[in-house]
């Protein structure tokens, strides 16, 4: 289940080569994404990929895991202009292939609806790539969140709100809520790949390698998964038991 990488370039290295065999495979794939520092990388890399490959895109189907409630498209910290500015702009993706929850619609209950309508029509992306909060988030699924939830608004946790203060001037100017996709509809994906990257993601690491499938700890609902495959970096295993420590 955990795969051990040297560094985020490997795993970058390795997932840009395996989404683009499986795009080569079947051009309509569907792609879960998930924003933040981790993803960075990965998406540099795809976008090498897809250019060296002269990837067709024009099939491919986008979901994103998540939005801030009250940041538009256009505000530097959504997550709709982290995508732009990543991957869709530089992969050419139009508006129509790519989708994220609205986080500025009147009627956020609505959105939460369609967005689950559109995840149900689908049965679950292919391929579902995810980052971890330090507390355990997948998404924006906080601990405690039931792992039957469908897409829901959700008040951040306050280690949440701390951890990315990080993008904001301060951490009064974090959104207090986001809308998420549910943790059954992550489950749905027929394949997840859970990314883990640097030493501040050590202890969380440790936490899920030993954890029972338990609410308290959101990534644990992952393990009932058939096909999960965990991939961190030499600074996430640190904590890590010396035997799964086999480096890629
Ligand atoms: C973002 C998301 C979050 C992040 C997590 C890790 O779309 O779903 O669960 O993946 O907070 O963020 P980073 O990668 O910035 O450490």
């Amino acid at each position: 289940m955990f795969v051990i990488f040297p560094n985020p370039q490997a795993i970058a290295d390795y997932l840009a080569k395996y989404i683009t065999q499986k795009i080569i495979a079947n051009p309509a794939t569907s792609l879960g994404l998930a924003t933040g520092s981790t993803m960075e990388p990965i998406y540099a890399r795809l976008l090498q990929k897809v250019h060296t490959d002269q990837l067709d895109l024009s099939q491919l189907t986008t979901f994103n895991l998540d939005e801030y409630v009250g940041l538009g498209p256009d505000h530097p910290q959504s997550y709709y202009y982290f995508m732009q500015q990543h991957l869709f702009a530089a992969a050419g993706l139009t508006p129509a292939q790519v989708n994220l929850p609205c986080g500025v619609c009147a009627d956020l209950e609505q959105e939460c609806q369609d967005y689950a309508a559109k995840l149900k029509a689908l049965g679950g992306v292919d391929i579902q790539l995810l980052g971890i909060g330090s507390n355990g988030h997948i998404g924006f699924n906080e601990p405690g969140t039931p792992f039957d939830s469908v897409t829901h608004v959700v008040e951040l946790a306050p280690k949440t709100r701390r951890d990315n203060a990080r993008f904001f001037d301060h951490v009064d100017d974090v959104p207090t809520h986001a809308i998420t996709m549910g943790i059954a509809e992550i489950l749905a994906a027929k394949e997840i790949f859970l990314v883990a990257t640097g030493r501040h993601k050590a202890e969380i690491m440790a936490r899920l390698y030993s954890s029972a499938i338990d609410e308290q700890l959101p990534a644990s609902a992952l393990k009932q998964h058939a096909h999960l495959r965990i991939l961190v970096d030499a600074e996430a295993a640190e904590l890590l038991p010396t035997h799964i420590k086999q480096v890629v």
